[in-house]
């Protein structure tokens, strides 16, 4: 595929995106018990990390709804915040519940690309595994940071819906039937470690419980976390079913008779140095 053609296919994926989660402002919060998890883990460590409050420029990349926004706000009332986001209904959401901050509707990785200003805190909650060169995106938000400022950002590794992988292969397998990924890849906690080697990286696997898979399956549609890659097979009827049927059977917890699925959270923690 040639370099132009490959710049378009990015560009409409992330339309669809950008659509996607768009379409979702209303129904995200109710939808993301996990990532509003994650969004404190952030928060009890950007408090630690702060203890006097001295933070005056703050970026967050991927706001969405305005959820952990509110949260810096509180926690830093006199600081200016920048806030991005992808989808514009998600900046609108964002708007209308946290007024104060400069909402931008933006690709944040072409923003960090051309980034001409410098923040004490750059926040980034369950967004940057949507991103497609992360490393890059690191480096700037980095190089973004003022002497002695702070990156706190959280997002998604491997075994994040291990089961829902599992059970996709066995169906796959049943119907001999070459196996199709129809999940979000997530990068490696390995990965992750490498394109900032010098920060802290904390991993937690959040377990997530839904009365079956139709359910688990609707509240990662509501949250807007499908996947949006061009080329996306849909999934063949006996696969599904085999799916639905291998996973109740195999992830069912005995004593409540729900399902499981694991979100694996992975946290990086940077401070630049002063000097
Ligand atoms: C899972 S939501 C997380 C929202 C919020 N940070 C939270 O903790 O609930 C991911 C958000 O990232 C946004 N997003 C995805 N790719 C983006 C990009 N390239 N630039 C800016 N925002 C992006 C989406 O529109 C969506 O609102």
């Amino acid at each position: 595929m040639s370099a132009i053609k490959h710049t378009q296919l990015l560009a409409l994926d992330k339309r669809a995106l950008a659509n996607r989660f768009g379409s979702r402002a209303e129904s995200y919060n109710a939808a993301t018990p996990v990532q509003q998890v994650m969004g404190q883990c952030l928060l009890d460590r950007i408090r630690s990390e702060q203890p006097d409050g001295h933070v005056q420029e703050i970026l967050e990349v991927g706001c969405g709804t305005g959820r952990l926004t509110r949260e810096l706000k509180a926690l830093f009332p006199s600081a200016n915040i920048t806030a991005i986001d992808i989808s514009q209904e998600m900046i609108d959401y964002a708007t209308k519940q946290v007024p104060g901050p400069d909402y931008l509707v933006m690709d944040a990785e072409e923003y960090l690309r051309s980034l001409d200003r410098r923040f004490d805190l750059i926040v980034s909650n369950a967004t940057v595994q949507w991103f497609v060169d992360l490393e890059k995106v690191v480096a700037s938000m980095r190089a973004g940071l003022t002497p002695g400022g702070f990156l706190a950002l959280g997002t998604f590794a491997e075994r994040t819906f291990c089961e829902l992988a599992d059970a996709f292969d066995c169906a796959y397998q049943k119907n001999r039937l070459a196996a199709q990924n129809h999940l979000v890849p997530m990068k490696s906690v390995g990965y992750l470690r490498q394109i900032l080697p010098e920060a802290e990286v904390v991993e937690q696997d959040i377990l997530a419980h839904f009365k079956d898979v139709r359910t688990f399956l609707q509240s990662i549609k509501n949250a807007g976390a499908v996947n949006s890659q061009s080329g996306q097979r849909s999934i063949p009827k006996a696969v599904l079913r085999d799916m639905l049927h291998y996973y109740e059977a195999r992830y069912k917890e005995p004593g409540s008779r729900k399902i499981q699925a694991t979100y694996h959270a992975c946290f990086l923690f940077y401070r630049r140095p002063a000097g």
